[in-house]
């Protein structure tokens, strides 16, 4: 019989555990065997079981089942779940689930390990993160335990972090990792995808009219890749639209804007003294 997500898109999350004797929403970290990804999001996610915790055979439907559960509206989090299935390139890792007796809808019949995802730059993955290393540089998956100290006294400490916080902190990440990796490679692309993740962030963890998020619960989602419910956070009770979403990153997009000059934008790393100068002078006040 075929079968359709129809029926689960709509109401809450299906959680198939891939491990039974955890019951799903207790977090429990990655055992070596899992796979996890770039995205701590997603990570904290399968820690807790909302998505598959060995990271493995992730449906479309699923994705989007965790991202609903995350209070995401249906159309952003379709949106957001498009891409990965549709555009990601041909790999040997995508396989059918029709094959699999699992569902047979044309347009999603796929699943994805997370291994996809840490395939390398040209969808999603991009230099300059939060918590990670360029791969040129380090290691483009797994977090860098400077870079999250970096990130984690970017602010006083027990501060929350506002929208605008962790734009400026992406602005100085931005010229560090200029700094540090001649060959990066970040623009307009780039920029887009981080100005969607800051936007997902904070819209889906922060509070109040500038999304402030406290600090307790970033270290929770960045260090332990664990959703910060003991910490106090509680779903949004008001879905998280493509509308509020759009604002959001445009704010973000404009916030955030890292660089130093048009040349430099279309040149990607245009080299020039002057530039060299701004840059040092950024990553001085950090
Ligand atoms: C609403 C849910 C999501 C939120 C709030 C979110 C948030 C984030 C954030 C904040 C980062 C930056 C991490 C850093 O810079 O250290 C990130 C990175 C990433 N996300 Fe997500 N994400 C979400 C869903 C997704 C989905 C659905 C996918 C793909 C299936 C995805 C794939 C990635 C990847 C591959 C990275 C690594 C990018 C890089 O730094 O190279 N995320 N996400």
């Amino acid at each position: 019989m075929q079968r359709t997500h129809a029926a689960t898109a709509s109401t809450m999350p299906v959680f198939p555990p891939a491990d039974n004797s955890i019951p799903t929403g207790v977090f429990s970290p990655a055992r070596p065997s899992d796979q996890r990804t770039a995205c701590p999001i997603l990570n904290a996610l399968s820690n807790h079981g909302i998505l598959p915790r060995d990271g493995r055979d992730i449906t479309a439907s699923q994705l989007r089942s965790a991202m609903r559960y995350l209070s995401v509206s249906p159309e952003l989090a379709y949106l957001a779940v498009f891409g990965p299935y549709n555009f990601h390139p041909p790999s040997a890792l995508l396989r059918s689930a029709k094959e699999k007796g699992v569902y047979t809808d044309a347009q999603r019949n796929r699943v994805i390990d997370y291994s996809l995802l840490n395939l390398g730059p040209g969808f999603i993955e991009h230099d300059v993160s939060i918590s990670r290393q360029d791969r040129e540089v380090g290691d483009p998956i797994r977090a860098d335990p400077a870079l999250l100290k970096q990130f984690l006294s970017f602010r006083p400490p027990g501060s929350s972090y506002a929208i605008t916080d962790t734009a400026v902190y992406r602005k100085k990440r931005y010229a560090q990792q200029a700094m540090s990796n001649k060959s990066m490679k970040y623009g307009l692309v780039e920029h887009s995808i981080v100005a969607g993740e800051t936007t997902g962030l904070h819209n889906i963890f922060g509070q109040g009219w500038n999304y402030e998020i406290p600090q307790s619960w970033l270290k929770a989602l960045f260090v332990e890749e664990r959703l910060p419910i003991e910490e106090g956070w509680r779903v949004r009770s008001f879905p998280f639209t493509v509308i509020e979403g759009w604002l959001v990153w445009i704010f973000v997009f404009i916030f955030a804007w890292p660089f130093t000059s048009m040349r430099e934008l279309w040149q990607g790393s245009a080299k020039s003294a002057v530039r060299e100068s701004k840059l040092s002078r950024i990553v001085h006040s950090f």
